[in-house]
């Protein structure tokens, strides 16, 4: 690769130190070397299809039930509308990032052209855990689903390979989908793109279903209390698990109350991950400057309204005390006398749940190819497969890594981590947004997040005391999986960094 090219006027970069940053146009001219180029072929309506075929999965199939038993009661639903605001907020800043830096990598990309190196990798790094236990729990979830209709088949696995045994056991089915998943996703996005079309309408279909067939099984005594009164965390239960705002602001560890509602909020949070993943398909989208912002609000709304409407109507069928933790829709539906539906809704999750493990494996291929594409982590991970244009060897690798951790982990062991992971993606991006505005006032925003800087502040602001809510021990883990990520940047990423090295994509190589 030619060394540096002539710069325009106002295309600044900082190519030395931790903080060096690399320019948005020397990231979209990155993007335009054959060699690494990705195709470009979504629009603004398959970017909603992506966005709610990702969206809409473990969280409210599965999470919704146990968080309202254990954490929030009915009053879940507002639960879901608290973490809606702050994905809201978040997405406005995701919209104007996305929209400025159409390059595959989502939050990392963002940061790299605004907070410099060091930052970018923390956040790539941070992403990695995110989508890999992301799609880990996904598919668990899905595995748990499967189990339960073979079961009502009559067909039983052994505890051993289905991952609900006592004792050893590895959850086959879930470790089975997503490497049979990493081989769709090779061959490229068209082809995912419309598998995941038909998976949406089917899950839609269903999630619309529970809402509608629920209201005639709501009993207004079910949702008194709304608020249950709090209770102390169990005695044995150690203050490890118990939320870090509680533990630092001296409160006595408790469940439900008005506190319960914040702690189910951090946790249902995972429900709306894959908003931020859409972002990720930017460098895929045809026009992404008018198409991003419109694809992820879109998905966004979309979900919030089927989300809050389903947590009403489940808490209203059925005691949340009795919910049940596996398939808690369906069995909803069970309690009423209707098994029929339940098992229509049961096969709709299943089929459902496949387009989110889907498009978790595309958006964590697509940022390990973006950092390797800057040399941060080896260079051989982000070439594109010739005849299919994905980065197949960077899909290959995350697919099989993925299905190992889904088969040793469960749901509820994972699920904080995801959203520890993703809350903090959110705050590097609002402050990212800041910090573009000063650094680059000069270049082309298609969308603008509105009131900078109060918005992005307060955004920041919302998504940390979400991570706040979360246990002490998901911290400890976290600050351990950064720490790793540290030591291989100053190993690894730091000098082989393209960017540090001073290699430029010059204007004249770009792609047609
Ligand atoms: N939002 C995705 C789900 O709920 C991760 O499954």
């Amino acid at each position: 690769m030619a060394a540096t090219p002539p710069f325009k006027a106002g295309e600044r970069s900082r190519p030395t130190g931790l903080f060096r940053t690399k320019s948005v146009e020397q990231s979209i001219r990155d993007t335009q070397e054959p060699e690494h180029a990705l195709r470009k072929e979504l629009t603004a309506m398959d970017l909603v299809v992506y966005g709610v075929g990702v969206i809409v999965g473990t969280g409210i199939f599965v999470i919704t039930g146990t968080v309202a038993r254990s954490y929030a009661g009915p009053a879940v639903a507002l639960s879901f509308v608290i973490a809606a605001v702050v994905c809201a907020l978040a997405a406005l800043c995701y919209a104007e990032f996305a929209s400025t830096v159409p390059v595959a990598g989502s939050a990392y990309t963002f940061s790299y052209a605004s907070l410099g190196e060091i930052v970018a990798w923390i956040i790539g790094w941070d992403l990695i855990l995110e989508f890999m236990l992301a799609t880990a729990l996904v598919a668990g979830g899905w595995s748990q689903y499967v189990v339960s209709l073979l079961d009502n088949a009559d067909v039983h696995l052994p505890g051993a390979i289905s991952g609900a045994g006592p004792g050893f056991s590895f959850d086959l089915p879930g470790a089975l989908l997503v490497l049979v998943l990493t081989g769709v996703v090779v061959t490229g996005a068209k082809l995912s793109a419309r598998v995941t079309g038909v998976i949406v309408a089917i899950k839609v279909a269903v999630v619309l279903l529970v809402i509608f067939a629920g209201l005639f099984f709501v009993k207004a005594a079910n949702y008194s209390p709304f608020v249950p009164e709090a209770v102390p965390s169990p005695p044995g239960e150690s203050a490890i698990h118990a939320p870090l705002v509680q533990l630092l602001f001296g409160y006595e560890p408790a469940k439900f109350g008005v506190m319960g509602i914040f702690s189910a909020a951090a946790i249902v949070f995972v429900a709306f991950i894959g908003f931020d993943i859409v972002a990720t398909a930017a460098e895929e989208t045809r026009r992404p400057q008018r198409d991003m912002p419109r694809g992820i609000l879109g998905s966004l709304l979309v979900v919030t309204v089927l989300y809050v409407a389903v947590a009403l109507v489940v808490t209203g069928m059925q005691k949340y005390s009795r919910l049940v933790e596996a398939a808690p829709l369906a069995e909803a539906f069970k309690s009423v006398g209707h098994p029929f539906f339940a098992g229509v809704i049961s096969f709709g999750a299943v089929v459902g749940m496949v387009s989110v493990v889907l498009v978790l494996l595309i958006g964590q291929s697509r940022v390990l190819f973006a950092m390797s594409r800057d040399g941060l982590v080896p260079r051989g991970f982000s070439h594109v497969h010739p005849k299919w244009g994905t980065p197949a060897r960077t899909t290959v690798l995350t697919g099989v890594l993925v299905a190992i951790i889904t088969g040793f982990t469960t749901v509820n062991e994972i699920a904080e981590m995801v959203n520890i992971g993703t809350l903090f993606a959110f705050v590097v991006v609002a402050i990212g947004v800041i910090v573009l505005r000063r650094t680059r006032p000069d270049i082309h925003r298609a969308f603008r997040t509105p009131w900078v800087p109060a918005l992005p502040v307060l955004s920041a602001l919302v998504s940390f005391w979400l991570m706040l809510n979360l246990s002490l021990e998901t911290w400890i883990r976290f600050v351990i999986w950064m720490a790793v990520g540290f030591l291989i940047y100053f190993a690894y990423g730091r000098s082989h960094s393209r960017l540090g090295q001073g290699i430029r994509t010059p204007p004249a190589s770009l792609a047609p």
